[in-house]
């Protein structure tokens, strides 16, 4: 495996000037009305979307109701009733990122997703696999499996001045033409950064390369369109910027895709065995899928899905990137705060350090005055904060429910724990 180049991420400079125009980004989100729906909300100020957002009301009762409804029916009865509602989920899904419902397959998470497809691709030792530096832990790890056990020839990818995929030096590897998969994290779990998936998508599509997004920190954050990207598939999570229930994510591969890509392991829910040696596969991606899974979290996944088209994913996205930049500015106003998310990251994940303080250490200060964030330690991310030596960082991550008191409870707990601005007497008593 090549390494990547360390030195390339400087900290941001969050008190830069921006844009009036950034500020001014037409946003319609009703955070009254979110918080309304959002019984957490009032219970803390959280800021952990990027691990699991607080989810609506209504999400919780879809799936409370089912269970309710298996409770009285019996579990393949209450799914047969619930059968156009379970079906709906796929038209949401492929709504939300401009597909069709036949290129969806549900999956109990973004990881299981990723291996299912990974899996299917069998890549063999002429096959190389380019990944981005900020590849998620358990990608990573896959990957490196493949690498080891089947001499797959795995490149974590160059990265540029502002700590994103080089997509240039890109171009230059897939040059000389030998069979690529490439597969990029669009924002990572360990810093705001935003990938340029859309590039990577021309440079991809120009060399024949096969090309996955993992956009489980995207999906419900920005507005993400498949054909714009020019991926050839794409796997996410219900349960962060979603605001799904745990146990959900769902993947998209491109019916061009579809027809070449079968599983390693299909399952009675996506194949017909037809003879004593013979079976067919599900023409859709439901061939992917398993028989067995949670109906009434899949139910809970569709008011998620419908909630976040209703909302408006380019609404929620300038909303989010706009709260982000205000947050960024305010951290990079306390003494001994740095917020070290690379130069130029805009998205709704927020990372920063305290100086003299652990991220743990933050976390749970800020947790006893009912802040919620979470520390990402660099084991989750070797090719991002393990080359940039930062061995944890503290991550807020906002949602449309964070209103003004809830940055202000952030700021005033990230205040009070930092050495740097706490009176001397203080500090040293
Ligand atoms: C960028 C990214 N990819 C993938 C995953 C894995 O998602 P899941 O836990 O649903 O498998 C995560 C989880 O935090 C993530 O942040």
């Amino acid at each position: 495996m090549e390494p990547i180049e360390a030195a390339h991420v400087r900290p941001v400079d969050a008190s830069a000037p921006v844009a009036d125009a950034a500020l001014d980004a037409h946003t319609v989100i009703d955070v009254a009305a979110e918080r309304a729906r959002t019984v957490g909300a009032g219970l803390s100020h959280h800021f952990n979307a990027a691990g699991a957002a607080l989810p609506s009301a209504d999400v919780v009762s879809t799936v409370i109701d089912h269970l309710r409804r298996e409770e009285r029916l019996g579990g393949y009865e209450a799914a047969a009733a619930m059968r156009d509602q379970s079906d709906a989920v796929y038209d949401a899904a492929a709504a939300l990122i401009g597909a069709s419902a036949p290129e969806i397959a549900i999956f109990d998470s973004a990881s299981t997703g990723l291996r299912v497809l990974m899996d299917a691709l069998r890549p063999t030792r002429s096959d190389r696999i380019v990944a981005s530096s900020t590849t998620y832990v358990s990608h990573a790890l896959q990957l490196m499996t493949m690498a080891r056990e089947q001499n797959v020839d795995l490149v974590v990818a160059p990265v540029d001045e502002h700590g994103r995929m080089d997509v240039a030096a890109l171009d230059a590897l897939l040059a000389d033409g030998r069979p690529s998969v490439v597969t990029v994290s669009h924002i990572p779990t360990s810093s705001g950064l935003t990938e340029p998936v859309e590039r990577i998508g021309e440079v991809a599509r120009r060399h024949g390369a096969t090309y996955i997004v993992d956009a489980t920190q995207s999906i419900g954050h920005l507005a993400v369109d498949v054909d714009r990207i020019g991926c050839d598939a794409l796997v996410t999570t219900g349960r962060k910027f979603l605001r799904g229930p745990r146990g959900t994510g769902f993947g998209y591969i491109r019916s061009s895709l579809l027809e070449r890509l079968t599983p390693t392991a299909p399952d009675v829910r996506g194949a017909k065995w037809t003879g004593p040696t013979d079976w067919e596969l599900s023409p859709s991606a439901r061939r992917f899928e398993t028989w067995e899974s949670s109906v009434a979290t899949r139910l809970g996944l569709g008011v998620a899905l419908r909630e976040a088209l209703e909302r408006g994913p380019e609404s929620t996205e300038s909303w989010l990137l706009e709260r982000a930049l205000l947050l960024r500015r305010s951290l990079s106003l306390i003494p001994g705060v740095s917020v070290v998310d690379p130069v130029g990251s805009t998205s709704a994940i927020v990372t920063f350090v305290v100086e003299g303080v652990a991220a743990g250490r933050v976390v749970e200060a800020l947790a006893s005055v009912d802040v919620r964030v979470v520390a990402v330690p660099d084991t989750h991310g070797q090719w991002d904060l393990g080359a940039r030596a930062i061995p944890s960082v503290v991550r807020a991550s906002i949602h449309v429910y964070n209103d003004e008191a809830d940055l202000d409870a952030l700021l005033a707990a990230v205040e009070g724990v930092s050495p740097a601005s706490r009176p001397r007497w203080e500090v040293t008593s």
